[in-house]
């Protein structure tokens, strides 16, 4: 099976990592030129635990190859994934297809024989449709069909969510490509991972739906927590009482400030403008965009009325400032609305994140960053964690509250023990827990 990867970005790397693996023939193909060259000397572009190991087998195996060639990978290939980004369309909210119809174009000329498209990419319901529609415009000869498989991976565990799915989704119209499909994916399903054959809207739409749910389910759980605080509740004692429930599930019940990352705020968007478009608005879902934004202030607000009501002229130390662990990604991080904030009300920060710099010095001008958690945490009168990264688990407080002037640590994950924290002299606070 020869497959071409369109897009080497979070999606396409991964997904062409783990074909690959399998013992497929894939060719990544992506327009950036500097990426290309960077990922033929195994230079790899994103932070992905395992990824670079994943690849290198590969690569020596000569199963994975990189190209911005897109003709002779298209012409090689049985299968063609479009993983191109679409991102949110700046004004309207709506997700930019703009890539997808870009790749689509590159390639119709090189259908050489029948093919099987497919986005890996989330889009809109409808997308597949329409591009079976411009390419049979295009080449009105050619033999193709077109499918949705939208890819359910999260960030930091890319690889193990591909290789261990709770389902593969796939939305297909033709039997030839259900084949085709059926035949890429036999590795999972020997592992006994479910593949489920739907209709292509459906697809296209479950994608939404699961994003939506989730992004829900936080909000749901933020707004507990603020309501345990109010009535004396400890939000973690309710979130395991009801996640034991089955029918709600114990996952993605931790309180937080507020969700981010490249998927979430960008697909609640993308789906309330369908369904305004088709005269359905989904409410509830309106309402999750609405809290989740609420959220990222209200945690501002906060961290300035936990400093005593000012922060004019404090240092804070802020741990973390990915939108989640694991990742150097800081697309819609709430830091991004957190740490102008404070800045804007006369704070310094400093902060030290695993693998934020990268992407984070120029998204965060004017903050102070360190090589480590002691350095950023020395002379500042408090500290706040807002990524829960692993190694900040084994902060000693005791040390950290010997680097610092002042002694309030507020904690927006909820990753220490209040008594511990108490322990070392800290005032300890922290979210849907005792005030
Ligand atoms: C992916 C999916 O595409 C998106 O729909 C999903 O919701 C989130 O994950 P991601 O992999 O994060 O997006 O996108 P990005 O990191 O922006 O990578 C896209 C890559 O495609 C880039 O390397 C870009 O250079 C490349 N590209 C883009 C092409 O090769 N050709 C194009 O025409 C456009
Ligand atoms: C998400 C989906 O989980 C994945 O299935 C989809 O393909 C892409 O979008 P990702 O964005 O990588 O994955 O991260 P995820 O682990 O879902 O976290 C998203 C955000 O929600 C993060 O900002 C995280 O901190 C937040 N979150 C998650 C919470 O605040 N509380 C939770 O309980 C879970």
């Amino acid at each position: 099976m020869d497959i071409c990867m369109i897009g080497a970005g979070y999606v396409g790397l991964v997904s062409a990592a783990c074909f690959s693996e399998f013992g497929w023939k894939v060719s990544c193909v992506d327009k950036d030129k500097d990426r290309v060259a960077a990922l033929n000397r195994s230079d790899i572009p994103i932070y992905e635990p395992g990824l670079d190991e994943l690849l290198a087998r590969s690569i020596a195996g000569g199963r994975i190859t990189f190209t911005d060639e897109i003709g002779p990978a298209v012409k090689a290939a049985d299968l063609v994934f479009l993983a191109v980004g679409t991102p949110m369309r700046r004004g309207d909210g709506y997700a930019d297809l703009s890539y997808i119809y870009d790749a689509i174009t590159e390639l119709a000329p090189h259908l050489n024989s029948f093919k099987v498209i497919t986005t890996k990419s989330t889009v809109p319901v409808g997308t597949s449709r329409e591009i079976e529609r411009r390419i049979r415009k295009l080449r009105p000869d050619a033999d193709f069909a077109v499918c949705s498989n939208p890819e359910f991976l999260r960030e930091g565990s890319a690889i193990q969510d591909f290789m261990h799915p709770d389902r593969v989704l796939v939305g297909v119209d033709d039997d030839r490509a259900k084949m085709v499909l059926e035949r890429v994916y036999k590795p999972l399903a020997l592992r006994n991972s479910p593949l489920i054959f739907v209709q292509r809207e459906s697809a296209e739409l479950a994608k939404y739906a699961a994003n939506a749910f989730l992004a829900l389910k936080i909000s749901f759980i933020n707004e507990i927590s603020d309501l345990c605080e109010e009535v004396g509740a400890d939000v973690q004692e309710v979130a395991t009482a009801i996640g034991r429930d089955r029918r709600i599930g114990d996952k993605f019940l931790h309180p937080g400030p507020g969700y981010g990352g490249s998927c979430f705020p960008k697909d609640v968007s993308a789906v309330i403008r369908t369904a305004r478009e088709a005269r359905t608005p989904l409410s509830i879902i309106e309402q999750v965009q609405i809290v989740n934004e609420e959220r990222k202030i209200a945690m501002g607000m906060r961290i300035e009325r936990t400093a005593g009501g000012s922060v004019r002229g404090k240092t804070i130390a802020v741990l973390g400032v990915t939108f989640k662990p694991n990742t150097d990604d800081m697309r819609e991080a709430p830091s991004l609305t957190i740490l102008p904030l404070l800045q804007e009300r006369g704070a310094v920060i400093h902060t030290y994140d695993p693998q934020g710099r990268l992407h984070g010095e120029s998204l965060l001008p004017g903050v102070k960053w360190f090589v480590n958690v002691m350095s950023a945490c020395q002379y500042v009168d408090m500290v706040v964690i807002l990524t829960e990264w692993n190694e900040f688990r084994a902060i000693d407080l005791k040390i950290l509250k010997e680097q610092m002037s002042g002694n309030i640590l507020l904690d927006f994950r909820n990753i220490f023990n209040p008594k511990d924290a108490r322990r070392a002299g800290l005032a300890y606070f922290s979210l849907g827990r005792e005030k």
